[in-house]
């Protein structure tokens, strides 16, 4: 039994703290492969694909330890392995990302080649392409990435599309090279930001991080570095929707508004009343959502993991909208899910139709990726009855125990099952 279950409750009241950014998190511990000597991380959330992380650079020869409940200590010795075994890279696919600093540092890789996975297929030819360019020699041998190279060289690389992962592993890997590195049409996201002033810290030198260009003056060595993770900006919304579905007024601790503004702006077009405060943000809904149409996009538009927890609260909203995925085409399998609670959505292609019904209605589900299960115990606060969430662990994966984060606004949120806490790696 791994389940979530939610059943109505009181509108939510009260305050609650923002983590620290998994999709941030996982690629600074990814850059620590990058020099010798001891590292702190800190505002690091306690979730299982930071627990993946750890395995995957203690397989290297790295010593990662949870030296307190958000904080990471991680040393890097002179010596390091180079494999990212397939178990670990099928459980966490953002394991592909020791792929560029192994190759900038140790000039040799040999990484598990990722399958599809629940949004469908995920290709990364344009991590290898760019790694390419960048003077690595790359073959798929037995399901596995065997990369190497006798010295990065500096190079202009243009991406077809700003994908998230490809920008940093070319960063992560163009640090070390030789000469100047442009990665153009780079992703924006605010993680890359922060990976880039992580990186600066240890003695690289990039400019442009955070927008389409990024330029990076190789170093021939860098240093280890203390770092604070920035606040996870897809919890924070999972909150923001909360109030959305379940009415009431609360306070994200350690939100930061200028990060997901796409995201605010929706949510005050369907009536969330959402202002900025000095350490976060507040935010109060009274009455039925308004419904809106929505296009994922990639940063600064709104992100494809936002959109489980907008369609959950369309579904539910007062009219019709139109809900386009542009970054993952089989990002709609929960929608079947919330169908089952008296959702009424039809999809065709990318593209989804939310009928907004009154209220949803309790039902078993099953949670099928990290954002997906989230969605589901989103909903659960709106519906009438028990909702189960079955599956749970996929949520664990990116959330600090979310049921105790939503019981501490009042809502009525449990865990049957071990939660799968990330102890320590
Ligand atoms: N793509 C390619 N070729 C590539 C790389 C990407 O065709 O070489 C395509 C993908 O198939 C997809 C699009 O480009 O259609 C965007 O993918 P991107 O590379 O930007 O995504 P990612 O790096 O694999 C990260 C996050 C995801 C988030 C996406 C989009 C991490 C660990 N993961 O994935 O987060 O949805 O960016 O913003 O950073 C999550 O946190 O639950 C999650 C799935």
């Amino acid at each position: 039994m791994d389940q979530i279950v939610v059943r109505p409750g009181p509108p939510l009241e009260g305050t609650v703290r923002v983590g620290g950014a998994k999709n941030a998190a996982l690629k600074l511990m990814a850059a620590t492969l990058l020099a010798e000597g001891d590292y702190r991380l800190r505002n690091v959330p306690a979730i299982t694909d930071v627990e993946t992380m750890g395995e995957v650079l203690m397989c290297m020869g790295l010593d990662v330890t949870r030296i307190a409940p958000d904080e990471l200590a991680i040393h890097r010795g002179p010596d390091c392995g180079v494999e990212a075994p397939y178990e670990l890279v099928e459980r966490m696919r953002a394991s592909i990302v020791v792929l560029g600093p192994l190759l900038g540092r140790v000039g040799r890789a040999r990484v598990a080649m990722p399958g599809g996975d629940d949004f469908g297929s995920r290709p990364i030819d344009m991590h290898l392409a760019g790694l390419e360019q960048l003077g690595a020699t790359i073959e798929v041998r037995h399901g596995y990435i065997e990369a190497w190279t006798d010295g990065l060289l500096g190079c202009r690389i243009t991406l077809d599309f700003p994908s998230v992962g490809a920008t940093e592993n070319l960063l992560l890997a163009a640090v070390l090279a030789k000469g100047t590195t442009v990665i153009d049409n780079a992703a924006r996201e605010p993680e890359i930001a922060d990976l880039a002033v992580f990186l600066n810290r240890m003695g690289a030198t990039i400019h442009g991080a955070g927008t389409s260009t990024i330029e990076i003056e190789g170093v021939t060595e860098l240093r280890p570095a203390d770092h604070m993770v920035i606040p996870d900006r897809v919890e924070a919304a999972t909150f923001l929707a909360a109030v959305a579905l379940a009415r009431g007024e609360i306070t994200l601790e350690g939100a930061r508004a200028d990060h997901m503004g796409m995201f605010i702006q929706k949510m005050t077009d369907m009536g969330v009343w959402i202002t900025p405060t000095s350490s976060g943000l507040w935010a109060s809904a009274q009455g039925r959502p308004r419904s809106v149409d929505v296009a994922t996009l990639p940063y600064p538009g709104i992100a494809t993991d936002y959109k489980p927890f907008l369609v959950a609260v369309l579904s539910v909203a007062d009219g019709v909208a139109i809900v386009t995925e542009n970054l993952f085409a089989g990002r709609f399998k929960y929608v079947s899910e919330l169908i089952r609670m008296g959702a009424n959505i039809r999809t065709e292609g990318h593209h989804a139709v939310v009928r907004g019904v009154a209220r949803l209605s309790g039902a078993p589900v099953r949670a099928s990726d990290i954002r997906a299960g989230a969605a589901m115990v989103l909903a659960g606060l709106n519906a009438e009855g028990e909702t189960v969430v079955a599956d749970a662990f996929h949520i664990d994966r990116g959330y600090d125990d979310l049921p105790a984060k939503l019981r501490q606004l009042g809502a009525d949120v449990t865990r049957e099952g071990p939660t799968q806490r990330a102890s320590a790696p």
